[in-house]
């Protein structure tokens, strides 16, 4: 696979088909082994998230449920900047095990603001699954239980993440040129 182009901007083929599959089936054999006698509660972050969880919660055989949250930031009317919000959790998290389904963790913001949150409601155990890490751009401490691939501090595109709306649907993953 050469290059693409997404609106003004062109991408080079960064991870095939093949390793990211490769990757994926290594995480949920982790999950398997790490949660056999428990029953997790899947929580994907939407919209990245799609391909990832999808394709990774094909191999579970463990007993799990599965749901799907958007996050959505508001800037604050004070200072203190961006308040995030999960839309769609309908799920009780007290004395669950939690595992939160990540596209991608790159300055970790959103999810150093949104895992007090999730604690506030007392989950057994809270892990997070993260298909990508940009450890250089990460501001946050956190702790990333499954990781995908640590990548270096460039925009990336593809299985489920965009540029602008676009790119969502390639198989593969894409970096800026
Ligand atoms: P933070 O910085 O809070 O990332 O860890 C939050 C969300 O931003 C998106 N994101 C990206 N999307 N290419 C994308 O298409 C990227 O390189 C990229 N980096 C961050 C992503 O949805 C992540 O969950
Ligand atoms: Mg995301």
């Amino acid at each position: 696979m050469g290059p693409i182009k997404l609106h003004d901007k062109t991408f080079d083929t960064y991870l095939s088909e093949e390793e990211i599959q490769e990757k994926i089936r290594e995480i949920a054999e982790s999950i398997n082994k790490d949660y056999q006698d428990k029953r997790p509660l899947f929580i994907a972050i939407l919209n990245g998230s799609f391909m990832f969880a999808a394709d990774l919660f094909k191999h579970l055989t463990i007993d799990a449920e599965i749901c799907f949250i958007k996050l959505a930031s508001y800037k604050g009317m004070k200072s203190s900047g961006n308040i995030i919000t999960a839309i769609g959790l309908d799920q009780d998290v007290f004395g669950r095990d939690v595992v939160i389904v990540e596209d991608i963790v790159d300055t970790g913001k959103t999810l150093n603001e949104f895992l007090p949150q999730l604690h506030h409601q007392q989950p057994r155990s809270l892990a997070i699954a993260a298909l990508l890490h940009k450890p250089e751009a990460t501001q946050f401490p956190l702790t990333i239980n499954y990781t995908g691939f640590k990548i270096p501090n460039k925009f990336v595109v593809g299985y489920g993440l965009d540029y602008d709306g676009l790119g969502r649907n390639l198989k593969e993953i894409y970096q800026l040129a």
